[in-house]
């Protein structure tokens, strides 16, 4: 069958024509923070909708329980072990945009790839994956060096430290840091800035109307789109719903759930807005929508007078942080693409988000990189129904570099085994750590621990190994095969790295370092 929309008919690719692809990215929103996962109180019907009209993943996994690994795994497909994104501290997430970490300019992203097919590309939001490389302004590591032709954000990450409110995200970590250092307090002033292309436009950043700015970027460059008839991908890279928790005035103490639903809340009406601008400019029948979370919920996160700042992971046990526990992995995911794809259906079979970016490059005719292990597979089967089990035998899960679990999904069957070899240091008769878990702290078993994930999603029961040798010889081979696989890449997340850089920090009018971005100027 021949099907034409606008935008030019190809060969090359398996539907006959360029899907658009929409990337809605929430960061920390937890599995059971949204209705059509079992919420009741939030009210996300945006997201909801998605799910009537498109497939609902039940068993889809981050590739780390923390935002800066996870992201590089879903634009490059490889586990973040491969491209260097294994933190060797304990801060385990880049906390300076003036430093030397970054993506590999070698990685390809995926947004590199729809480049090579014609596409118009952009990331709206958080990036959370490096600036420069070693000088100021050389912008190696910016979203318009790794394939992005627009991009407008917030290049670091949303912090507590922003709210103004006293929280400080290195104190919660380590509570007698300030003794040896200030960089607490100096990460919220030198942290908090939006770049547009390449210029800082705004510093300090005002939180209050920054979701309502990321969905005027987004359907703007939708806009843009129907003027030029390019096939387009848009990453929509929401800061919501990290702490710092401000939301705009039409959401403020609306929620069930204080000022984490207020942002649960704003953030599905952003994606409400997009679907609407798809549909308004022609879009809808020919775009994909791929909409999911970086990491669970945060569990431990609080404000200072004790607000619930953290989300939900619903029946999983653990959250962000928590390595391979699935609280931490287990993430929303939702793809949607009108005619293409069946509407309202679930598919339980264990997936990961690196596979989007072997199944979107297929979608749209792009050529794989050449001598590169690529960890994502192709999930158009099992979404058509095609196939009806996951494409990945084995799944790995990290905290930081050590391989903390993995997962097989045999052949035959509907089961799902995880073998876990490092649990959490949780504080005691808790299934949490103080603020976040460390990895080097976690407890090496001594015997690794079974469990049949399908029927004990709360990892409660683990089961005995004699009465499953089979199994556990067959992860263990797996395991062992693909620790052989890792090449040794530069570590790009180490203490070295991670420093702050004076001569390297952006600022908007230097020494004020104080700008408000004057498209969005408000009274
Ligand atoms: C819905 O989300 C809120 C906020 O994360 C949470 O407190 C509540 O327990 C969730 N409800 C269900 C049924 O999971
Ligand atoms: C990028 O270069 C590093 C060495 O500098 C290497 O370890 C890594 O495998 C390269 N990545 C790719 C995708 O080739």
């Amino acid at each position: 069958m021949i099907i034409f929309v606008s935008g030019a008919y190809v060969l090359g690719n398996p539907l006959g024509f360029k899907p658009n692809i929409v990337i809605l990215l929430a960061d920390d929103l937890g599995y059971g923070d949204v209705g059509c996962y079992g919420n009741t109180t939030l009210r996300t019907p945006n997201m909801d909708a998605l799910a009537q009209d498109g497939v609902k993943l039940t068993h889809h996994l981050a590739a780390e329980s923390v935002c800066t690994p996870s992201r590089a795994a879903l634009l490059t497909g490889r586990y973040p072990i491969r491209t260097g994104f294994i933190p060797t501290t304990v801060i385990r997430v880049d906390i300076f945009v003036a430093n030397y970490v970054g993506l590999p300019d070698n990685e390809t992203t995926i947004a590199e790839l729809a480049k090579t097919v014609g596409y118009k590309t952009a990331l709206i939001g958080k990036w959370h994956l490096g600036l420069s490389k070693e000088t100021y302004g050389d912008n190696k590591f910016h979203p318009m060096n790794q394939g992005f032709d627009y991009y407008y954000g917030h290049i670091l990450t949303n912090m507590k430290d922003f709210s103004g409110e006293g929280d400080r995200v290195v104190l919660s970590q380590q509570p007698n840091f300030y003794k040896i250092c200030f960089s607490a307090i100096v990460i919220s002033i030198i942290s908090t800035l939006i770049i547009k292309k390449y210029e800082v436009v705004e510093q300090p950043i005002h939180l209050e109307t920054l979701h309502d700015r990321y969905t005027k970027e987004g359907v703007e460059f939708i806009e843009d789109r129907s003027k030029d008839n390019n096939p387009f991908l848009l990453m929509m890279s929401y800061d919501h719903v990290h702490t710092a928790l401000r939301t705009s005035e039409r959401f403020r103490g609306k929620s069930k759930h204080g000022r984490y639903g207020d942002a649960v809340e704003e953030l599905d009406d952003g994606i409400g807005e997009i679907m609407n601008a798809l549909d308004r400019f022609g879009f809808g029948r020919n775009t994909l929508v791929y909409m999911t979370s970086d990491n669970g919920a945060h569990l431990e996160e609080s404000g200072v007078n004790g607000e619930v700042d953290g989300g939900s992971n619903g029946i999983f046990r653990g959250g962000k942080t928590h390595g391979a526990v699935e609280g931490g992995i287990r993430i929303p995911g939702i793809i949607r693409f009108p005619t293409v794809l069946p509407s309202n259906i679930v598919i339980d079979e264990p997936t990961m988000q690196m596979d989007t970016f072997t199944t979107f490059a297929n979608l749209i005719g792009a050529e794989l990189p050449q001598n590169t292990q690529i960890d994502g597979k192709d999930l158009f089967p099992l979404l058509k129904r095609k196939s009806p089990i996951s494409p990945h035998r084995f799944f790995y899960h990290y905290c930081d570099g050590a391989l903390q679990a993995a997962r097989y999904r045999p052949k035959a069957g509907n089961k799902v085994w995880k073998l876990v070899y490092e649990t959490p240091n949780y504080l005691p008769g808790q299934n949490r750590c103080l603020f976040t878990c460390v990895c080097s702290e976690s407890i090496k078993l001594e015997n690794p621990l079974l469990y049949e994930i399908n029927s004990d999603p709360g990892e409660e029961k683990p089961l005995n190994l004699e009465d499953h040798k089979e199994i556990v010889l067959a992860i263990e081979e797996a395991v062992k095969k693909h620790k052989e696989s890792i090449q040794p890449t530069p570590p790009m997340m180490d203490f070295y790295k991670m420093l702050w850089r004076p001569h390297m920090q952006p600022c908007c009018n230097f020494p004020y370092c104080s700008c408000r971005d004057p498209v969005y100027q408000t009274t």
